[in-house]
């Protein structure tokens, strides 16, 4: 062990941050961030939508990665607050194409503001992310630049397929799975990439945070996708049934889809065709067949499928296995959420 530390090029003696440290240190440096500014309309909403709190999981993880490898998180702050500002511009636009009333207990952006509001201050958002991002250390800004340009493709490629997949019945496992990957897994895997980066770990390490980042992404994707079916609403912070509404392709629609009898088929393809449905009745019949079909389970097996399989990844890394406790303790924090 101790000849493994003396040959890392990093510093690594001091005790590592704590979660909870890492959690102080993000709502710190996102407190920091003024948008008090005009005009109101357009900035507003950023300081509205940021002090809503949720999770702050991903620029946590970014911490946490450079953490693993790095004594100083200075280096990952900027990258971290940059997918913050990010993350919370693409759920601007989501909410609005996903016609959702409420996040994280509070009424949505094009709500309380207007449609135009939040695609506007959604782009100042995005624009936002890039003038964060640039404040890297010079010596990472080329590579987390590249790589945060190609994460923001995907989304909107893995955005687009959700869209269109809600006028779709044939979607299948892979394709869902495809689109998930795209909209929700790329960024959770970006954040810790990007910690990786800046704390100095070599490629190889980085990537294989990378692609534990990917199977928690697809973990935390079904978990969203149960959540707005079997979820609590005060505890989700959003309107539960909002995904059967939408027609939304889930994993539990998805799976549904193909294993249904026929004569549940018929009942969903009838609800699919009406145009103004009764929203509880809706949402009521599709949670009986979700848990005819067994989907709760089914759905919660995936997810420790998906979380045992970004657990091998981290045996890949080569550092000592300490200084991984704080990512394991995260991991399951998010197997177990309930918002
Ligand atoms: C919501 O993300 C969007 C999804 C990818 C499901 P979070 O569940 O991380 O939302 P907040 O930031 O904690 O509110
Ligand atoms: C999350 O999809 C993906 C993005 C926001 C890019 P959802 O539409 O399921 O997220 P929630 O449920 O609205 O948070
Ligand atoms: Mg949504
Ligand atoms: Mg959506
Ligand atoms: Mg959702």
């Amino acid at each position: 062990m101790r000849g493994l530390l003396s040959r890392s090029p990093f510093r690594i003696s001091k005790p590592m941050f704590t979660f909870n440290d890492v959690l102080q240190r993000v709502e710190q440096e996102i407190s920091r961030l003024s948008f008090d500014r005009p005009p109101s309309d357009l900035y507003a909403p950023i300081g509205y939508i940021l002090s809503l709190g949720g999770k702050r999981i991903r620029p946590a993880l970014t911490l946490i990665a450079c953490n693993i490898y790095s004594d100083s998180i200075e280096p990952s702050i900027a990258p971290a607050l940059c997918l913050e500002v990010f993350h919370n511009f693409t759920l601007l636009h989501d909410d609005l194409m996903d016609q959702a009333d409420k996040r994280r207990n509070q009424p949505t952006v094009h709500k309380l503001w207007n449609e135009n509001t939040a695609i506007l201050s959604g782009d100042a958002m995005l624009i936002a992310a890039y003038r964060l991002i640039g404040d890297s250390e010079p010596a990472h800004l080329k590579e987390l630049l590249d790589l945060f340009t190609a994460t923001a493709l995907d989304i909107c490629g893995g955005q687009q397929y959700d869209m269109e997949f809600e006028a779709r019945t044939d979607v299948s496992e892979t394709e869902y799975l495809n689109m998930i990957h795209l909209k929700t897994a790329v960024l959770i895997a970006c954040c810790l990439k990007m910690g990786a980066i800046t704390g100095g770990a070599s490629s190889a390490d980085a990537q294989h945070l990378y692609k534990y980042g990917l199977c928690i992404g697809m973990a935390f994707q079904l978990q969203d996708d149960l959540l707005d079916v079997y979820g609590d609403t005060h505890t989700f912070g959003k309107n539960i049934g909002g995904d059967i509404l939408c027609d939304k392709k889930t994993y539990l629609l998805t799976h549904a889809m193909t294993h249904a009898s026929a004569a549940q088929k018929e009942e969903m393809r009838r609800w699919f065709e009406q145009k103004a449905p009764d929203p509880a009745r809706k949402i009521n019949t599709f949670r009986r067949i979700y848990d005819e079909l067994g989907l709760r389970e089914i759905t919660l097996s995936r997810i420790e499928a998906f979380y045992d399989e970004a657990l091998s990844n981290l045996k890949q890394l080569s550092v000592p296995e300490e200084r991984l406790t704080v990512l394991k303790e995260t991991g399951k924090i998010l197997l177990h959420r309930k918002s």
